[in-house]
């Protein structure tokens, strides 16, 4: 019978986050680093990847580097074969990787409207489906999809982003379901308002900002480091039995009117 500490523990675990080279995947990176998992971290950009797994590494953390664009299948399917062969078998996937575009719906382009669902949504299917080819046949995994309160609630000027994370959230419960009977858990974290880059220009928003803190039971923008504990519950044993749900990490926002 395993303790409380040995089920919340991700020793010996590899672990793939998307998008992982700044702001909450970067967080999250760091959350399953310190539970012990070995990460990958992931990006588009070199530099930044790289800069992220040196912070990891000097923190004296066990990291991999995976420069490669989500959205481009070809490159997905390279990369996730090259980290099971070079890095370890993928335990943990954290579909983080996802962008914002701000406007009004009658404006929104076409092209802004699949760029911003390529990333947000297309992407959770494509590298979900590289990686679950290798849990399938070890029958196990814990895949972690970002959404949003937005998977819940909208507001004005981001109605293609809304539609986005709503479908991730069901694609989760949709993974679940499909994914279930091969020992494959598959979860969502919903985080509420953070202090992040993607949204710098709402943060230096002095009305926005206090917007959030009055639409927000506690008051507050969330600080990154708020979503670890969500991320390190559901990627270890400790939610052995918790699959298709969605954990909002809200300040209590979609709990409210
Ligand atoms: C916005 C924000 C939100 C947050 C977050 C909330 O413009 O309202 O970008 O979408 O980023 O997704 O969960």
């Amino acid at each position: 019978m395993s303790t409380i500490a040995q089920k919340f523990s991700l020793a010996g675990k590899v672990a793939l986050v998307t998008g992982s080279s700044q702001g909450i995947g970067f967080a999250i990176a760091r959350g399953l680093a310190e539970a012990g998992a070995r990460i990958v971290v992931n990006g588009r950009d070199g530099a930044k990847v790289a800069a992220a797994a040196a912070s990891l590494t000097s923190a004296g953390h066990d990291v991999h580097q995976a420069v490669f664009d989500v959205t481009k299948t070809d490159d997905v399917e390279r990369e996730v074969a090259r980290i099971e062969r070079e890095v370890g078998p993928l335990a943990i996937l954290v579909n983080n990787a996802g962008m914002q575009i701000r406007g009004a719906l009658e404006d929104f382009s076409d092209d802004n409207w699949r760029t911003l669902m390529g990333l947000n949504l297309d992407s959770v299917f494509y590298v979900s489906k590289r990686v679950v080819a290798h849990m399938i046949p070890r029958n196990s995994g814990a895949i972690i999809n970002i959404c949003s309160v937005m998977s819940e609630l909208s507001r004005a000027s981001v109605a293609p982003y809304t539609a986005s994370k709503g479908g991730v959230k069901m694609l989760t419960k949709a993974m679940a379901t499909e994914w279930g009977r091969h020992g494959i858990r598959v979860n969502g974290i919903g985080p509420g308002y953070f202090a992040t880059e993607l949204n710098a220009a709402l943060v230096n928003d002095k009305q926005f900002s206090e917007w959030v803190g009055g639409r927000t039971p506690l008051g507050r923008w969330g600080k990154v480091e708020e979503l670890q504990g969500a991320a390190v519950f559901l990627a270890s044993d400790a939610a052995s039995y918790v699959s298709g749900h969605i954990l909002y990490v809200d300040g209590g926002m979609t709990g409210r009117l």
